[in-house]
């Protein structure tokens, strides 16, 4: 286990999240329930923040809201002077319930619709990032029935291999996002949106992958991005003022991953900040303002799904089931990608493990699994299981397969608990049915 300040084990041999037993909160919430530890969810965002303005000084890191989208993580990121991005309606309008405007929101997508490109650009939203010739005619054509110049960025596709899941790759030559820099398809559609007096390019964007421990990804993206904003200046002679780097950096979810601590993440965006610097300087360009786009680091560790075991069932000499009143319904991640999770006995953390289960939701397939093969003390029904490092991509790719309900978000903080999100009821799921 990745333990912390607000990670622990308490007397009662319970795990407790924040300075809440989790045992109180299965009692007090019901389970299955995602738990959000959000004293760590504000100790990621000061360390961006922070490190940020103090490694490079101009510039703003914006929150990947499709990692965990609600009102209150706006609410929460707002305070540390943070935006967000948005690849969706729902995402925007989520934002702008939250916070009362978009001016701290990009707007990113491969097929934005002309619906959002309205709504995005009718409510003064920060940045839409062109990621195709289609969506530069129509954020044109939109800025002009406002009578707005919008200002947009371009995605670019650096062609930066980052070692993670290939499903999670995004910026490989054959990849659907972004316009690449190698075959030209960049420089031709800076081209275009240079021409557009609609829109105001003010530079490029790029997210080479995602859960990546490796800086040097993030250094040859930096490298990449720079020569070619260098190339972009020789030869249309356009000068960009901003560069967006995109999201990424890992978290821990089980022993086959790093431990970040709050200082490595820092040494992490200080040596990215460090290397954009020099390189800034290398190819005489103006200082750049610089865009993070952090999502999994800000919530991921944050997280931890409770669930309590209904039926145990033990196939002689094969396997342990353990299952558990959640599912893929309510984290897909082992299904989609194999990922792996960390699971612990919540009531009894320091008892000696003694059996393994493959942990099964109880959804009508046999690929829903949440972890493949843990090592824990002998459970029972009734028992509470924790899932440790489930803030981010959970919720958000949740759904109601088998017609099942979406858990509750509940927010833990300096002791006190407090409902983020709502539980879901069979009630809600019914009623758009006709
Ligand atoms: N910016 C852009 C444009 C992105 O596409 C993403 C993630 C991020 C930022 C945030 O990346 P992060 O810091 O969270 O790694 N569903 C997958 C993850 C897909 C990530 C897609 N883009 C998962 O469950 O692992």
């Amino acid at each position: 286990m990745n333990t912390r300040e607000t990670l622990k084990i308490n007397k009662l041999n319970h795990l407790e999240i924040a300075d809440v037993d989790s045992v109180e909160l299965a009692k007090k919430y019901q389970t299955p329930l995602y738990v959000l530890d959000v004293n760590h969810v504000e100790n990621m965002c000061k360390v961006y923040a922070e490190s940020l303005n103090s490694f490079y000084g101009n510039g703003k890191v914006f929150y990947a809201s499709k990692a965990l989208c609600c009102k209150e993580i706006y609410r929460i990121i707002n305070k540390f002077g943070m935006g967000s991005d948005a690849v969706s309606l729902g995402e925007m309008f989520t934002a702008k319930k939250a916070t009362n405007n978009l001016k701290n929101v990009i707007l990113h997508g491969n097929n934005k619709s002309i619906e959002e490109i309205d709504y995005a650009i009718k409510n003064s939203v920060g940045y839409i990032v062109i990621d195709s010739d289609e969506d530069l005619d129509v954020i044109s054509e939109i800025s002009k029935k406002y009578n707005k110049t919008q200002d947009v960025l371009i995605r670019v596709n650096p062609g930066v291999e980052a070692h993670t899941h290939k499903f999670i790759q995004t910026a490989k030559v054959d990849s659907k996002f972004g316009f690449s820099i190698d075959n030209g398809d960049a420089l031709e559609i800076i081209k275009k949106t240079i021409r557009n007096n609609n829109v105001n390019l003010l530079g490029l964007h790029c997210h080479i992958g995602s859960q990546i421990f490796d800086e040097k990804g993030f250094l040859l993206a930096v490298d990449k991005m720079t020569e070619f904003y260098s190339t972009v200046k020789e030869k249309l002679n356009y000068q960009f003022s901003v560069i967006n780097l995109g999201g990424g950096i890992g978290i821990w979810y089980s022993d086959e991953d790093k431990k970040m601590t709050y200082n490595d993440y820092q040494i992490f965006i200080k040596n990215v900040c460090e290397r954009l610097k020099f390189n800034v300087e290398k190819f005489n360009l103006p200082k750049l303002y610089l865009i993070l786009e952090p999502g999994r680091s800000i919530v991921g560790e944050a997280g931890v799904t409770l669930y309590t075991v209904g039926s145990t069932k033990k196939i002689k000499d094969v396997k342990n089931y353990l299952a558990i009143d959640g599912g893929m319904f309510e984290n897909p991640r082992y299904a989609l990608y194999q990922a792996k999770y960390t699971a612990v006995a919540v009531e009894k953390m320091n008892d000696e493990p003694t059996t393994h289960y493959s942990i099964a939701g109880k959804c009508c397939e046999s690929g829903d699994i949440i972890t493949e093969d843990s090592y824990l003390p002998e459970m029972k029904r009734g028992d509470l299981v924790g899932i440790l490092s489930t803030g981010a991509y959970n919720y958000s790719m949740s759904s109601n397969y088998n017609r099942n309900t979406v858990p509750a978000v509940v927010g833990v903080k300096n002791g006190k608990s407090y409902v983020i999100i709502k539980r879901q009821t069979v009630k809600d799921i019914t009623k758009f049915d006709k």
